[in-house]
C-alpha cells in the first residue's frame, strides 16, 4: 500500500470515529428538558424527545473507545502495524512452528531408525497409513490393494523392486513404466501369437500353435525387457509375466491391446511435496504391507 493510500484510510477511519462521537454526544437530548418533543405526530399522538438511557449511551461510547484501543494495538489504520505487531501470516507461522515443535520428537524418534525397524513399530505404521490415505489411496486404493493400471502394494510382487531403498525411490522419484507399442512391428497376427505366448508363461492359456508361433518374437523383442523366461526386470519396471499377477489384466484382448499400443503407467514423484520424514514413514508402511 502506498503512503498516500495509507494516510487516506487513516484519515477516513479517524473521521468516522470522531463523527460517531459527535453524533452520539453532540446531538443528545440533555436530561431535564423532558418536555421536549421530536415534532413527530402520528394520528395526533406526539413523540417525546427523551434522552437515551445512560447505560445504553455508555455502551455506545464503550464500543468507540474499544475501537480506538483496538486500532492502536492491532493493524487497521492504513499500513500502521499496531503496537502488538500481530499479523495473520505471523499467527499462521506461529501455529506451523508450534505444530512442528510438537511433532518433531515423534519424527525424530524414527528419523535415524532403519526403515525395516520403523515398519515393525505399530505407531509408525499408523502414521504411515494416515499419510497414505491422504496422498496415495486415490490411485492405489485405501487398502493399497491397487486397481487396473495401479499396482497392488500388498502382494509382494514388485515392478520396480520391493526393498526399502527401491520402495523409497519409487515414492520420492516417481516411476515411468515404458512398454513401447509393437503393433507396427508385429502386425495383428504377430500380436496375437506374442500375446498367446506371453499368457502361457503363467499358465493363463494352454500352449498351442499360436503360442509356439509367438515364442521367437518373444525371445527377439520382449525378452530384452521381460527376460528370456519372462520373469521381468525391476530396473525397467517390466512386470514378471509368469506369476499370474497382472497390472492390466490377463484377458487375451487386454494383453493384445497392451502389445499393440504399448503401456505407460506413471507413478508421480512425491519427493517435492512430502517431507523426508513423511516419505520415511510411508516407505515403512508400504514395506510392512507385504512383509509378513
Ligand atoms: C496418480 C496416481 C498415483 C498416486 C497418487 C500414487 N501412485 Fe504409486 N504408482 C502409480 C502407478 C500408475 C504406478 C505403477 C507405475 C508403473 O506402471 O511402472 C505406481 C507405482 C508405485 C510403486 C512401485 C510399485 C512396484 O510394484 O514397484 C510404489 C511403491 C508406489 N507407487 C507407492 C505410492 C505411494 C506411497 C504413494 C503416495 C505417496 C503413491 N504411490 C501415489 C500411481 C500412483
Ligand atoms: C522396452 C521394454 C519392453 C519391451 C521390449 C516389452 N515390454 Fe512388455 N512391458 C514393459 C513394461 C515396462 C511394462 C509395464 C508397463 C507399465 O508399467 O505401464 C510392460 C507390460 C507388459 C504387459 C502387461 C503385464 C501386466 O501385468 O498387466 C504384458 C502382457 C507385456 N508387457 C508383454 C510384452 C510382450 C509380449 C512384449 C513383446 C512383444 C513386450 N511386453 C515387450 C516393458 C517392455
Amino acid at each position: 500500500m502506498t503512503n498516500g493510500w495509507s494516510m487516506y484510510i487513516i484519515a477516513l477511519t479517524a473521521l468516522m470515529i470522531g463523527g460517531s462521537f459527535w453524533l452520539l454526544l453532540g446531538n443528545r437530548t440533555r436530561p431535564g428538558d423532558s418536555e421536549a418533543k421530536t415534532g413527530h405526530v402520528y394520528d395526533g399522538i406526539e413523540e417525546y424527545d427523551n434522552p437515551l438511557p445512560a447505560w445504553w449511551l455508555y455502551l455506545f461510547v464503550l464500543t468507540l473507545v474499544f475501537a480506538i484501543g483496538y486500532l492502536i494495538a492491532y493493524p487497521g489504520l492504513g499500513s500502521y502495524p499496531g503496537l502488538l505487531g500481530w499479523s495473520q501470516t505471523g499467527q499462521w507461522q506461529a501455529e506451523v512452528d508450534t505444530a512442528k515443535a510438537r511433532y518433531e520428537p515423534v519424527f525424530a524418534k524414527y528419523r535415524n531408525m532403519p526403515v525395516e525397524e520403523v515398519a515393525k513399530d505399530p505407531d509408525a505404521r499408523h502414521m504411515g497409513q494416515r499419510i497414505f490415505a491422504n496422498n496415495c489411496a486415490q490411485c492405489h486404493g485405501s487398502d493399497a490393494g491397487g486397481a487396473r493400471g495401479f499396482p497392488s502394494l500388498r502382494d509382494g510382487d514388485w515392478l520396480w523392486g520391493g526393498s526399502a531403498e527401491a520402495i523409497g525411490a519409487s515414492i520420492s522419484g516417481g516411476r515411468q513404466g515404458g512398454m513401447p507399442p509393437w503393433g507396427q512391428v508385429l502386425g495383428e497376427e504377430g500380436i496375437n501369437n506374442a500375446a498367446h505366448y506371453a499368457l502361457t508363461l503363467s499358465g493363463s492359456l494352454p500352449a498351442g500353435p499360436e503360442s509356439a508361433a509367438g515364442k521367437a518374437a518373444f525371445q527377439s523383442i520382449c525378452a530384452s525387457c521381460h527376460g528370456a523366461e519372462g520373469k521381468g526386470n525391476p530396473l525397467l519396471g517390466a512386470p514378471n509375466l509368469t506369476d499370474n499377477i497382472w497390472l492390466y489384466g490377463s484377458e487375451l484382448e487386454t494383453v493384445k491391446h497392451g502389445i499393440r499400443n504399448g503401456r505407460m503407467g506413471k507413478m508421480p514423484a512425491f519427493g517435492g511435496q512430502l517431507e523426508a520424514d513423511n516419505i520415511h514413514l510411508l516407505t515403512a508402511y508400504v514395506l510392512s504391507l507385504s512383509d509378513r
